[in-house]
């Protein structure tokens, strides 16, 4: 079975992906692989940043003394983009309350930012990035929703799934079961988009 890394320290992502994924791909995480350090993420696009989170995997393996039998790497990055914000957080959407801030920092200064704008549509967008033998693939995914104007939520998701309501849909990301939210969701769009890949490749 092929074995890849996925470049995150984000557990919630790793679960998501391990269930789109399914038996067809092992994957494995940065702990699992002995990676311990920051991943960095200082570029200006989503692509920009799923490339150098994936690339920086490389580089670690390369000097690590014990050697792993790995495939291949992938690395996603997302942004909430908000029409009203300009396309904000974007693709600063895990810091946009600042250095170190939570999630629910984010979600205040968010509904502080929309507060009375009628406007509220949003939408994720992930990137995903997949370096197999130096060859370098982008797949993309995109839902387009809502910022509502409190949270809602049943304890399910992570991040601003409590505020947003993807179209076609009467709750929000953080009211639905895992295995709804990611038959529509940005990332789990995108990991389709790899599952097929990796199937026909
Ligand atoms: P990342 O760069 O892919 O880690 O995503 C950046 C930020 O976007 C995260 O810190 C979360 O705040 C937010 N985010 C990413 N994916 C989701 C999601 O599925 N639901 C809600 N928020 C998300």
């Amino acid at each position: 079975m092929r074995r890849l890394i996925f470049a995150t320290n984000n557990k919630h992502k790793v679960e998501e992906v391990r269930a789109a994924l399914g038996g067809m791909v092992e994957v494995i995480t940065l702990a699992e692989a002995g990676l311990h350090g920051e991943i960095p993420e200082t570029a200006d696009t989503l692509q920009g940043n799923a490339l150098q989170k994936a690339e920086w995997v490389i580089e670690q393996l390369k000097v690590k003394s014990e050697k792993l039998r790995v495939d291949g790497v992938f690395a996603d990055d997302t942004g909430l983009e908000v029409e009203a914000l300009d396309g904000a957080p974007g693709v600063y959407s895990a810091r946009y309350a600042g250095e170190h801030c939570s999630f629910d920092d984010n979600i205040d200064k968010l509904l502080a930012a929309l507060d009375g704008k009628e406007n509220r549509k949003a939408d994720f967008r992930t990137v995903i990035c997949l370096i197999e033998n130096g060859e370098v693939r982008y797949f993309e995914g995109r839902v387009d929703g809502q910022i509502l104007t409190e949270r809602h939520t049943n304890g399910e998701g992570f991040g601003y799934d409590p505020v947003f309501m993807p179209d076609r849909f009467a709750v929000s990301f953080a009211e639905m079961p895992l295995e709804v939210k990611n038959s529509i969701s940005h990332r789990g769009l995108a990991v389709k988009k790899l599952k097929e890949y990796l199937f026909n490749y």
